[in-house]
């Protein structure tokens, strides 16, 4: 594949990043539509890349430096993130970049250096809140955002251009060759994929990014830049910056049920079905068999309520199911929402009360528990509508 060009995003900063057409698991991140790695080569006489990209990427991302600049002229690489995603290119760019010094925070310095030993043969320089990076002619500040989504997170911000280089934040897991959000036919589809990027990747930080959001008030920002996906300008800051208001406020948990389930011979998914079908509001329908976590989290992140059902297996849950309330947990997407629990068993009657032992510690409150012998007869039926009238 010929490689993306270079493209020159704003007055004097370049996109340089990578974009991974291909990968579909990201740390269980199942990216339908693969992701970017974007990088920004801010061209000053001091010449400065921001972030980097993963490690299969690391040439191509010299490439396009070459594209632009003499690689000796690089004089600082600002890391804002430590992930690998970021941060893989790094130990072979700096093999590369004789004249360069790393510009990251203390934390971000020692987690590159634990994940990349020969890092520490490299020049650091420590930034925080109140450090600068004076360059020939663009000054930049640096805005710590611990917890969005690591602890050594932070943003960048360019005080000349009003760029907010904002690393993961307000970013989608989308290969295209589009960069911002002014150039997509549906848009509708890139709010949804940033949805899906805040339930799976920042579900259990929205008080770290009101703080984020809070400290970011001061900056007069025309343009953000992120990591991944699809960047914001013009009209489109402010609908970026309102889902992750909306986000931190939890206001985009609306009065919808979602349904998660395993059945082993049917009878779980038609107790699932019965609730699909007896629910007062939307429903996302969620069987495990074929819906990846992903979907389920992002359905999670939306809804006020959930049914989680399960046949007893070998005195227990089944393992999809104990898998999925231990992602959604993790992710707090159970935390706070009204749960109804249902389940069929054969002779030992324990999947119902092994997924309330579960959800309770997870931080949700059980609202029915309805198990059933065998299949749903007319009186499980009538158990399940009637309990629905609890999720008001
Ligand atoms: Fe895109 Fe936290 O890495």
């Amino acid at each position: 594949m010929p490689l993306a060009a270079t493209e020159l995003v704003a007055p004097d900063v370049y996109w340089v990043g990578a974009i991974d057409w291909s990968v579909r698991v990201f740390h269980g991140y199942h990216t339908d539509e693969g992701t970017s790695y974007n990088a920004y080569l801010l061209m000053d006489e001091e010449v400065t890349l921001i972030d980097t990209v993963k490690v299969q990427f690391g040439l191509e991302l010299l490439e396009r430096i070459k594209q632009i600049t003499f690689l000796d002229s690089v004089k600082y690489v600002i890391m804002n993130h430590a992930e690998n995603d970021h941060s893989g290119a790094l130990p072979f760019l700096m093999t590369q970049l004789k004249n360069a010094t790393i510009v990251t925070n203390k934390i971000c310095m020692e987690h590159l250096i634990l994940l990349y030993p020969s890092l520490k043969n490299y020049p650091f320089k420590i930034v925080n809140n109140s450090t600068q990076l004076q360059l020939k002619t663009h000054t930049i500040h640096f805005l710590q955002v611990p917890m969005l989504h690591w602890p050594d997170s932070m943003f960048s911000y360019c005080a000349e251009t009003n760029i907010l280089f904002s690393n993961d934040g307000f970013g989608q897991h989308i290969a295209c060759s589009e960069r911002f959000m002014d150039q997509i036919a549906q848009k509708d589809h890139i709010i949804h994929l940033m949805r899906e990027y805040s339930a799976n990747i920042l579900g259990p930080f929205q008080v770290p990014l009101a703080t984020a959001l809070d400290n970011a008030k001061g900056l007069k920002i025309d343009m953000i830049l992120t990591a991944h996906g699809i960047s914001w300008r013009g009209d489109y800051l402010g609908m970026a910056l309102n889902e992750y208001i909306q986000f931190s406020q939890n206001k985009q948990m609306q009065k919808k049920l979602t349904v998660v389930f395993q059945s082993m011979n049917g009878a779980v998914k038609k107790a699932a079905q019965i609730i699909m079908q007896g629910s007062q509001h939307p429903v996302q329908f969620c069987d495990l068999a074929i819906t990846d976590l992903t979907k389920c989290a992002l359905s999670a992140y939306e809804s006020e309520f959930l049914a989680i059902g399960s046949p007893t297996y070998y005195g227990q849950t089944t393992p999809l199911v104990e898998s999925a309330i231990h992602y959604l947990r993790g992710l707090s997407l159970i935390k706070g929402r009204k749960v109804m629990l249902f389940g069929s068993f054969c002779w030992s009657d324990k999947a119902v009360l092994s997924m309330k032992q579960m959800i309770e510690n997870a931080g949700g409150t059980v609202v029915s528990e309805i198990s059933f012998k065998m299949g749903v007869n007319e009186i499980t039926q009538a158990a399940l509508i009637n309990d629905l009238k609890k999720f008001v």
